[in-house]
């Protein structure tokens, strides 16, 4: 009964909202230093109550960062919360030890100054804690923020790119609540939709080609996007950046953790209301968010009280007002050079099944669920791949729901679909593929950024309950392919001073025959032979950064050249 009261209150609240408030823009920060400040504060979602909330440098989601391309990109992140968080860059290549994933543990009032080039594409991307057990209440409470990367391939574009005026992000949410309208999350009680953590938006956007970054920031709903009228829009980017050419659609399917860029035309429009709307009615059953949440017998306790399943409404309003002094108003056909990788360079496959934890749980489709039998476990590396591998992954479906995998480190094109090449709108670089009941989806990619055999990459299920109750893996990146296996991370060497500028030295507790150094990329750049408990080495000449000694072949420390 008090359950459903809520739903009424907040299915009430939803019929009213006609886009009564100002989208909320968050901040822009550029350069190449970034001071992220991870704080607790209250946000009013409810007339009349502060609801306990998160954010970076203020209560509610984060500043948008903006990066360059090539840029050597350095983050302060500091903890003010009173528990431990990480932070983790969804999408961009950047070396394990700096993915904040649930290694990279941040604790309470310390910052953690992870550094990487920039070396992803131009496009849309996103940061959100990744803690052990804690990313769904992290995230719902209100950490998420939007990454947009530059590049010169779409700079020579005739794109709408002025944040927040002709370039909006749109970080589409909802929120679930308990009685004392404090966030609640591992529940079918999602009822409050918000973008930009704004609730029931509207959006003043000029009368020309408007570009919307569309973020998908939901812990477990996915959406079927257009706008009213069919108004049709051009899809320009996807998780990865720009697709090769734009492509005219009147619907488009999100689901967590996905990017889309799309373009409106709005020329001419000044004065006329366009609504960004969900039609959630036409999500096949199996995705949550649809009608129906499970397959067959399968279903989620009270889902049909929440009014957001299987209907259409307006997620945001649009009013068209008078066009800017320099306005676009075309949209170029031809975007980027898409190099996807081809099927016969490849090295490896593998295979992912998805399954219910619990066997005899087919008809409950919230879980908790595994890949390949195996739950998460921190000390358990569960795939060991090699810098420049190319690989297929096939992922299988055996279970009643719609799971959106998603791997770090690297991207991904889709190959196929239960043997059928992927929609228009699934090309592309991706990093998160939603695979429906049933279903089996191939992708093809390559593990060539960067290689770190003590520092694991995530892989796992974008559904943030499903990700927290152990649908994650681990995969670790060697620097080559004479190593079998992940080098014990309590090897006996010993090395200092660490951080160095000219000389290191190295103790073992067995002879040292060969030593080696690497960088992050898995090239050797000196091996030198020894007969020695202890060495020392000369690295002086070495550029600054972080680099890897190897000792024989199997033990491995870490050291940073200053
Ligand atoms: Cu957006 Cu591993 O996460
Ligand atoms: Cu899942």
């Amino acid at each position: 009964m008090k359950r459903l009261l809520i739903c009424l209150i907040t299915a009430v609240h939803a019929c009213h909202a006609y886009g009564q408030t100002p989208l909320f823009i968050p901040a822009a920060l550029t350069g190449t230093t970034f001071n992220l400040n991870v704080q607790s504060g209250t946000t009013s979602f409810f007339p009349g109550y502060n609801t306990p909330t998160y954010g970076v440098n203020g209560s509610l989601l984060a500043p948008t960062l903006i990066f360059n391309q090539g840029d050597s990109i350095h983050i302060n992140v500091t903890n003010s919360l009173p528990v431990t968080t990480t932070m983790h860059w969804h999408g961009l290549h950047v070396p394990a030890m700096y993915d904040g994933g649930p290694e990279q543990v941040i604790s309470p009032g310390t910052t953690w100054q992870p550094v990487f080039k920039m070396i992803n594409d131009a496009g849309t991307y996103w940061y959100h804690p990744h803690g052990l057990g804690k990313t769904d209440l992290q995230v719902s409470k209100g950490i998420a923020g939007m990454i947009i990367v530059k590049d010169p391939v779409e700079a020579a574009l005739n794109l709408p790119r002025t944040y927040g005026v002709d370039d909006f992000p749109v970080i589409v949410q909802t929120k679930a609540f308990d009685m004392l309208r404090q966030i609640a999350i591992a529940t079918e009680d999602d009822t409050l939709l918000m973008v930009n953590g704004t609730v029931d938006p509207y959006l003043d956007a000029p009368a020309q080609v408007v570009r919307l970054r569309i973020l998908n920031g939901s812990s477990m709903r996915s959406y079927m996007f257009g706008f009213s009228g069919n108004l049709p829009f051009k899809l320009i980017a996807n998780d990865g950046g720009l697709l090769d050419t734009s492509t005219t659609l009147t619907r488009i399917r999100l689901s967590p953790g996905e990017r889309i860029e799309v373009l409106l035309d709005l020329t001419g429009k000044a004065g006329q209301t366009i609504y960004f709307k969900n039609y959630g009615s036409e999500l096949p059953a199996g995705i949550y968010g649809a009608a129906v949440a499970g397959t067959g017998a399968a279903t989620i306790p009270f889902y049909n009280l929440n009014h957001l399943n299987g209907s259409d409404y307006n997620v945001m309003k649009l009013n068209v007002v008078a066009p800017t002094a320099s306005p676009v108003t075309s949209i170029p056909a031809t975007l980027a050079t898409l190099s996807p990788w081809s099927v016969s360079s490849v090295d490896t496959t593998r295979t992912f099944k998805f399954d219910p934890k619990i066997a005899d749980s087919t008809t409950f489709a919230m879980g908790p669920f595994n890949i390949n039998d195996t739950q998460f476990d921190m000390g358990l590396i569960n795939v060991v791949t090699y810098i420049n591998n190319t690989e297929i992954w096939t992922l299988i479906n055996n279970t009643m729901i719609a799971h959106p995998f998603h791997i770090h480190d690297v991207f991904f094109y889709i190959l196929d679909i239960n043997g059928v090449p992927p929609p228009v709108f699934e090309r592309g670089k991706k990093d998160v593929v939603l695979v429906m009941p049933g279903d089996t989806v191939r992708f093809i990619t390559k593990f060539e950024d960067y290689a770190d055999e003590l520092t694991p990459y995530m892989y796992h299920c974008h559904l943030l309950h499903h990700e927290d109750d152990g649908m994650m893996g681990q995969f670790v990146v060697m620097p080559d392919k004479t190593m079998v296996k992940p080098v014990s991370k309590e090897a006996d060497i010993l090395l200092y001073p660490n951080p160095s500028n000219d000389k290191l030295t190295v103790t073992s507790n067995s002879t040292i025959n060969t030593l080696s150094i690497s960088n992050l990329f898995g090239q050797t750049l000196f091996t030198q032979q020894y007969h020695s408990p202890k060495v020392e080495v000369d690295i002086a000449d070495l550029p600054a950064g972080v680099y890897f000694i190897r000792i024989n072949n199997t033990d491995v420390q870490k050291f940073v050249k200053q």
